[in-house]
């Protein structure tokens, strides 16, 4: 299997065997994510993470990722502080980044970002989110995370709840977990249904994810819950936003409809959308899932520039 220098722009970039081998990896960096091992694979090479949206986890895991395979970072997390405020073109600012880099993270709000920077770079170019398209690698570390929590994917009934039509993580999962043999259920307000492309994808590997606004009935026999937050600045129009916002919040007194081994995921920020009190129950995962990032980031930036030496 070579990954050697490959973009990763979305997550239909990888097999299904390659995602496998990629979270078995993800596995063995656990120790080196969490500074217990040292690593140093990345000696010598640079990474360049270009935010030009919000991020916390995402930007921190990839640096944090980066800095323990003994790499080093550049980047900007403010794009206003950039040449971009004087009017230079994305692409233009890849060419710059990829002169300056190994390997490129990038973030954007624009839908089909990724795939340009990607035309215009030379070193590999990582997704990190383009607009309400895709986000591979937060894919891969939901997955990971699924497989920690229940061993593995197939056959777990997988509930992924809220803003579907704008969230990106949830339109690189849906595809995902069916290639892995998940069954599906959408939950979500009328006006934030999965967009039917995603879910022609999820039929093309003969699942057929169920759509409905009841949560209290899905969440019964559901193994995984996925809560995302509602995309505010994906929005044209502040008062259907105001429609949507908090139509759905997880709390004890809907846990108690739930199975004891339910696991809920976010991918984060959470909002309104999940209580604090849920927190300290043992169907909260979010948080580990937060740390997953570092190894299963680590094991893509090593296996993309740096070979697999560990
Ligand atoms: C998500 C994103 O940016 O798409 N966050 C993340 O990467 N962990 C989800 C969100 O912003 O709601």
């Amino acid at each position: 299997m070579d990954f050697r220098n490959r973009d990763v722009v979305s997550i239909k970039d990888f097999s299904k065997s390659e995602m496998d081998y990629i979270l078995r990896y993800a596995k063995k960096m656990i120790p080196y994510a969490r500074g217990e091992r040292h690593a140093d694979v990345m000696h010598g090479k640079i990474l360049a993470s270009l935010f030009f949206e919000p991020s916390t986890r995402t930007r921190l895991s990839f640096e944090c990722a980066m800095n323990r395979l003994g790499g080093r970072v550049i980047g900007f997390a403010d794009p206003g502080a950039t040449s971009q405020r004087k009017g230079e073109s994305l692409a233009d600012t890849i060419r710059m980044a990829d002169a300056y880099s190994d390997i490129i993270v990038i973030r954007h709000p624009q839908e089909g970002s990724a795939r340009l920077a990607a035309e215009f770079a030379a070193s590999p170019i990582l997704n990190a989110g383009d607009g309400a398209g895709r986000h591979p690698t937060q894919c891969l570390l939901d997955m990971f995370t699924i497989v920690m929590e229940k061993k593995r994917i197939k056959g777990n009934r997988i509930v992924l709840l809220g803003d579907l039509k704008y969230g990106r993580t949830v339109h690189s999962l849906a595809y995902a977990l069916s290639l892995f043999g998940a069954e599906l259920v959408f939950v979500s307000p009328e006006s934030l249904r999965m967009p039917k492309e995603v879910i022609e994808e999820c039929r093309e590997f003969g699942v057929d994810p169920v759509s409905t606004s009841n949560l209290e009935r899905a969440i019964r026999d559901a193994d995984v819950l996925y809560v995302t937050r509602i995309q505010k600045e994906r929005f044209p129009d502040a008062a259907e936003y105001n429609r949507v916002v908090g139509t759905y919040r997880i709390d004890a007194d809907l846990l108690r409809h739930a199975r004891e081994d339910l696991i809920i995921m976010h991918p984060l920020p959470r909002v309104t959308e999940i209580d604090p009190e849920v927190d300290k129950t043992p169907h909260a995962v979010y948080f580990k899932q937060a740390f997953n990032g570092v190894p299963v980031r680590m094991a893509l930036l090593s296996l993309i520039a740096g070979g697999r030496k560990i």
